[in-house]
């Protein structure tokens, strides 16, 4: 979870479409659409970039319903890869994209001088017109164009066999055997949280299959100042039952908290709440905070291999959302990030023999991949409304582990519909919804919605995965 008012903000976007665009026929070969020749909401025609095509690009994205609006029309019911021409030229930047009034997916643009055609997934035209809604987000960006071109049909995945960790045991190797098995085929459901996971079964009647579990409160900087975690005992709760387990760990930076009025100690894992320094402390394997990070990992290895001993092999999804930089692991760029992925790696794995783990990555950008060598399967936390199949970062991610890893949403603000998923071949093995805010918030995920999710044959749930042990 992340920057959660942010997120919230920047959600609540208008879904009033404009009228009269331009329309133009789509037939099987790519078709451009100029972005001046769009309906525009709150922006505005420039030409002062060089570099654009048609007579000029599209900016003025400054309020959060600021938009652009394009009408395309399919000959039929299709998917299309869509990319969009722009200049990201007051550094990186996030749009939400918009089809026809519903699922939104966001499209991140890098940091450049000049405009650059950036793929932003796919999106399943309807037959006739369809509208198609650019809409601020972050903001400050330029739009040139929009191409769309009929996506070719998904190549067969080619996935991994083994775990990376040769010793994984026998239940792990099991879970991962399984995982193969439906990958492509189904979609895992998940939750944050053993009670919303049993909230969700009194909604609709249906159990996750997956509960995700958050080791914060093990934090040796919150233990000293009071914390229980009791999350072993629900991910061994959800296990006896039948159900899967994933874990993730918002780390309380070992020391240099601030612990002020605005940062309080308990949001230690912000960049924003420590000024310790990551790279720093990496530098040596003698210095003090080299210590204490060793330390951290020492004691969430007991509760891993609490899990361990009861048999519970784990989703393990640690150091999350570093490319973000937001928590104080990825707030040094890249390098420091993925070293002290080695070092836990090698911590876990082979110091403490930690054998029930799958490596689960969770960031999508090539330059803060840890390596193929120690990633079991890779992920993406998703925040965007409209319960949409999030093919962007799905396609970003086959890019990533080049189709042999599989791909989890290990951390959704909305679950996605079934048959997007299965429109869109956005094959992800599991979704977890975050827990408070947004499971049991109707503008994330009505009611309606979770019922239709969790009464899919296309999403399995705690009685559909029952004997995966064995
Ligand atoms: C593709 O579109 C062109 C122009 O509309 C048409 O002539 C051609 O037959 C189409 N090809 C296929 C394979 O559909
Ligand atoms: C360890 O980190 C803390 C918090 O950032 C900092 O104040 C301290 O100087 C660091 N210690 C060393 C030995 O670098």
């Amino acid at each position: 979870m992340a920057r959660l008012l942010d997120i919230v903000l920047r959600a609540t976007l208008a879904l009033a479409v404009g009228a009269n665009a331009r329309a133009c026929q789509v037939n099987n070969g790519s078709k451009t659409y100029e972005a001046e020749d769009a309906v525009l909401t709150g922006t505005n025609v420039d030409t002062a970039q060089s570099g654009f095509t048609g007579t000029g690009y599209v900016t003025g994205f400054d309020e959060g319903t600021d938009k652009i609006t394009f009408t395309i029309n399919s000959d039929t019911t299709k998917l299309y890869d869509l990319v969009i021409r722009a200049g990201a030229i007051y550094g990186d930047k996030r749009t939400s994209v918009i089809l026809n009034g519903g699922a939104s997916s966001e499209v991140y643009f890098p940091s450049s001088t000049a405009f650059a055609d950036i793929p932003a997934g796919q999106v399943l035209l309807n037959a006739g017109a369809n509208k198609l809604d650019i809409v601020s987000n972050w903001g400050w960006y330029l739009i040139d164009s929009i191409t769309v071109t009929p996506s070719a049909a998904r190549a067969a995945h080619n996935i991994n066999t083994a775990l990376v960790n040769p010793s994984a045991n026998s239940i792990t190797k099991t879970l991962y055997t399984y995982l193969r098995s439906i990958y492509g085929k189904k979609i895992l459901s998940g939750q944050q949280e053993l009670s919303y996971a049993n909230w969700i079964a009194t909604q609709t009647g249906k159990t996750p299959a997956i509960v995700a579990v958050d080791l914060i409160d093990y934090s040796p900087s919150r233990v000293e100042r009071g914390t229980v975690g009791t999350s072993v005992e629900e991910a061994i709760t959800h296990h006896t039952r039948g159900g899967m387990v994933s874990v993730l760990w918002h780390w309380n930076a070992p020391t240099g908290l601030y612990d002020t009025e605005e940062n309080k100690w308990w949001s230690g894992f912000y960049t924003r709440a420590t000024d310790f320094d990551v790279s720093a402390a990496l530098s040596s394997t003698t210095n003090a905070n080299y210590t204490l990070l060793v330390r951290d990992i020492d004691a969430i290895a007991v509760q891993l291999k609490r899990l361990q001993a009861e048999g519970v092999p784990v989703l393990w999804r640690p150091l999350h959302e570093a490319e973000g930089g937001w928590f104080w692991w990825g707030a040094k760029g890249p390098e420091p990030a993925k070293k002290l992925y080695a070092l836990l790696y090698d911590r876990l794995t082979n110091y403490h023999g930690l054998n029930n783990l799958i490596w689960v990555w969770n960031s999508v950008l090539p330059e803060w991949y840890p390596g193929d060598d120690a990633v079991d399967i890779v992920s993406a936390d998703v925040y965007a409304q409209g319960n949409g199949p999030m093919s962007t970062q799905y396609n970003q991610l086959i890019e990533l582990g080049k189709d042999k890893k599989m791909i989890a949403a290990a951390e959704v603000g909305a679950a996605p519909l079934p048959d997007l998923l299965e429109a869109y071949q956005a094959h992800w093995l599991w979704f977890a919804v975050w827990g408070d805010s947004f499971i049991n918030n109707q503008d994330w995920n009505s009611l309606e919605t979770l019922k239709k999710v969790y009464t899919s044959d296309y999403v399995l749930t705690l009685d559909e995965i029952q004997g995966w042990q064995s």
